[in-house]
């Protein structure tokens, strides 16, 4: 067994090592090219790879027509490439030069008439704002990793999503300013609806009393859960210039009578009582230390026998490809904290931290987000 053991990884190096001298072989890519079925393994991994090249200029092209609004344009209906130019605000050539890139991305379609139209990429994001801005604030990652060796070697200046998130890095974070915590807070807002029906199809909040919402931004998430859980009562907890907007959105949506907010932080502050608690994106902001200095507070804060929901994308979700370990790990590197982490992980998190019973449930959508949904475990603090 022992034999096996030590033999078996030598053996497979061995065999990848002859696979990837082949592969890299100049004379047998070009004799492959000529067999059948080779043919079709070797057309699909050069694309495979041409796509992994060029998926910087496929980004910035989406990120053109979301600047251009030109997904919601074509809402309108299908448009001729003049008119199309004319509302984009481009001369005729520049607006050809996008389509045709947008077509072959699958954003936009050719239609009959020599016009335009959504294509099924273009038509998920069109009347999304979540998506949009989402694609938007990519703009800071993508200046962040124009160089990804320094980035990778901690040699990069202050990074623009480190400034974009300014909370975890903050000494004092109850004393970023509000003009600090906009930027981030609207993203949020805006994406929020994409998380919530999600949580709330995966934990319906059945037979709880009162929901706190721990880092709940301008409250998206607690009007969601308002809507389909009239009993619950809700509570809301932020930093304060992030509780400050969130009052003035609640009182917009008329939801300030059914919505509690507090204001302030917490690694230092005792959170407000709950039968149920949401964390929603917030621990994969934070190393393991603080991760574990907040999932205490909350089982603090929880009656006995309460229950914890964390909601966040996970490194092995089923299904997230390289959305975990490339896009979240790097994305969490350039933000300058927190952690991409498997579901074994969070769960680990959780039994340190006093909480047991732990079921996982997958999300499906875009965002890949997954609940784990956790008992208080003992009595008392
Ligand atoms: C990534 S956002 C998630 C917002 C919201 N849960 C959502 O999913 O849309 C993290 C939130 O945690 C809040 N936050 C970060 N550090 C905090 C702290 N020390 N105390 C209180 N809130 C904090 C931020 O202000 C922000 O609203």
């Amino acid at each position: 067994m022992e034999f096996l053991e030590r033999s078996l990884p030598t053996w497979l190096d061995r065999c990848i090592a002859v696979r990837d001298r082949l592969l890299s072989n100049a004379t047998f890519q070009r004799r492959a090219a000529g067999l059948p079925l080779a043919r079709l393994v070797a057309r699909r991994r050069a694309r495979e790879l041409f796509d992994l090249c060029a998926g910087f200029v496929y980004s910035q092209i989406l990120l053109a027509c979301v600047e251009l609004d030109l997904f919601d344009i074509l809402l309108d209906g299908p448009q001729t490439t003049p008119a199309l130019a004319d509302r984009l605000g481009l001369p005729l050539p520049a607006a050809e030069r996008l389509l045709s890139g947008a077509v072959s991305l699958r954003l936009v379609d050719k239609r009959a008439g020599a016009r335009y139209g959504l294509g099924v990429l273009g038509a998920a994001i069109a009347g999304n704002p979540g998506v949009a801005a989402m694609i938007r604030h990519h703009a800071h990652f993508y200046a962040d990793l124009g160089d990804p060796v320094a980035l990778l070697k901690g040699e990069h200046a202050p990074t623009e999503l480190s400034g974009y998130w300014p909370y975890a890095n903050a000494e004092q974070p109850a004393s970023l300013q509000p003009e600090q915590v906009a930027p981030y807070s609207r993203l949020m807002a805006l994406s929020q609806p994409l998380v919530a029906d999600e949580v709330l199809d995966l934990y319906p909040l059945s037979g709880h009393r009162r929901l706190l919402d721990v880092g709940g931004g301008e409250g998206n998430f607690l009007m969601a859960a308002a809507a389909r859980a009239p009993q619950l009562s809700f509570v809301l907890f932020d930093l304060p210039a992030v509780i400050e907007r969130a009052r003035a959105r609640l009182a917009v949506e008329g939801m300030s009578h059914r919505i509690e907010v507090v204001g302030g932080d917490f690694f230092r502050d005792p959170l407000p009582r709950a039968d149920v608690i949401a964390l929603n994106r917030i621990i994969l902001d934070h190393e393991d230390k603080k991760a574990l200095v907040l999932l205490r507070a909350a089982r603090r804060a929880l009656e006995d026998g309460g229950t914890l929901l964390i909601a966040e994308p996970m490194r092995d979700a089923p299904g997230a490809g390289a959305m975990g370990a490339a896009y979240f790990n790097f994305y969490l590197l350039a933000m300058g904290h927190g952690r991409s982490r498997s579901r074994a992980e969070l769960e680990n998190l959780l039994q340190q931290a006093g909480f047991g019973d732990i079921q996982f449930r997958s999300g499906r959508r875009l965002m890949q987000t997954c609940v784990l949904v956790a008992k208080r475990r003992g009595i008392g603090t």
